[in-house]
């Protein structure tokens, strides 16, 4: 049974599917298996969605992109209007059973969230309820722009509230003219009840492998 981290994010568009990635091959690079999930990814480009094409080149191990990727919508919208369009429902059971499988198949399996950490999934359900289901570590990935201190402390809230474990963070450093970035991390670093596994900076280039550069994905202890 592999190790599953689930990556959650302050926002969508904050570096979830970057970071993801750069922990693949952080992992990939100790010459581990792995395997990235997008659950539910919304938005797609010439019949593709980038997360799901990320995160498979991300992996090592074979598999389908419909193994990764139970569920897809073509508008880049919320998982529950997307699926109300689609005329479905979002089954968490499902995107269970396929987490599993994937987890017989690599030794870590990193699952990247959609959206926040509460994104409505149905009528009932949100992102909070996906995570709770698969029972993984949630690691958050505070995309630092202005707002990010209260979106960050909101969701670790979040996490908490919904009896899951935050076992780290990474800043990802989007807004190249964030003022007093040091001091905005040093804030987090001190309310955040868990390690700091990296600060990526801001690369218009920036990809898995670079990233990965700048993770220590030991901070994240033993998790076995
Ligand atoms: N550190 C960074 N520096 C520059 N651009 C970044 C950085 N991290 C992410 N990006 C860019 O920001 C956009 C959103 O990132 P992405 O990882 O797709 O976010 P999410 O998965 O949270 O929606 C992408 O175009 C990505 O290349
Ligand atoms: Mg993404």
């Amino acid at each position: 049974m592999a190790a599953g981290f689930f990556v959650t994010g302050t926002d969508t568009g904050i570096g979830k599917t970057t970071v993801s990635c750069a922990l693949l091959h952080a992992f990939a690079a100790q010459g581990k298996k792995v395997v990235g999930m997008k659950p539910i990814a919304a938005g797609s480009e010439n019949g593709k969605w980038l997360d799901v094409e990320q995160l498979l080149a991300a992996s090592n191990v074979n598999i389908t992109r419909q193994q990764i990727n139970p569920y897809a919508f073509d508008p880049p919208i919320s998982p529950h209007l997307a699926a109300q369009q689609a005329g479905t429902e979002i089954d968490l059971a499902v995107i269970h059973q396929a987490y599993l499988e994937l987890s017989k198949q690599a030794e870590i399996v990193i699952v990247e969230g959609v959206g926040g950490f509460l994104v409505p999934f149905s009528q009932h359900q949100t992102g909070a309820d996906l995570a709770r289901i698969l029972d993984l570590p949630v690691i958050l990935v505070v995309g630092m722009r202005l707002g990010c201190l209260n979106h960050a402390l909101l969701t670790a809230q979040a996490i908490r509230t919904a009896g899951l474990t935050l076992v780290g963070w990474v800043a990802n450093c989007i807004d190249p003219q964030m003022l007093v970035l040091a001091q905005n991390i040093a804030t987090l670093k001190q309310r955040l009840d868990c390690p700091l596994l990296g600060v990526l900076p801001f690369d218009s280039k920036m990809n898995a492998q670079k990233g990965a550069e700048f993770l220590d994905v030991a901070r994240l202890g033993n998790f076995r």
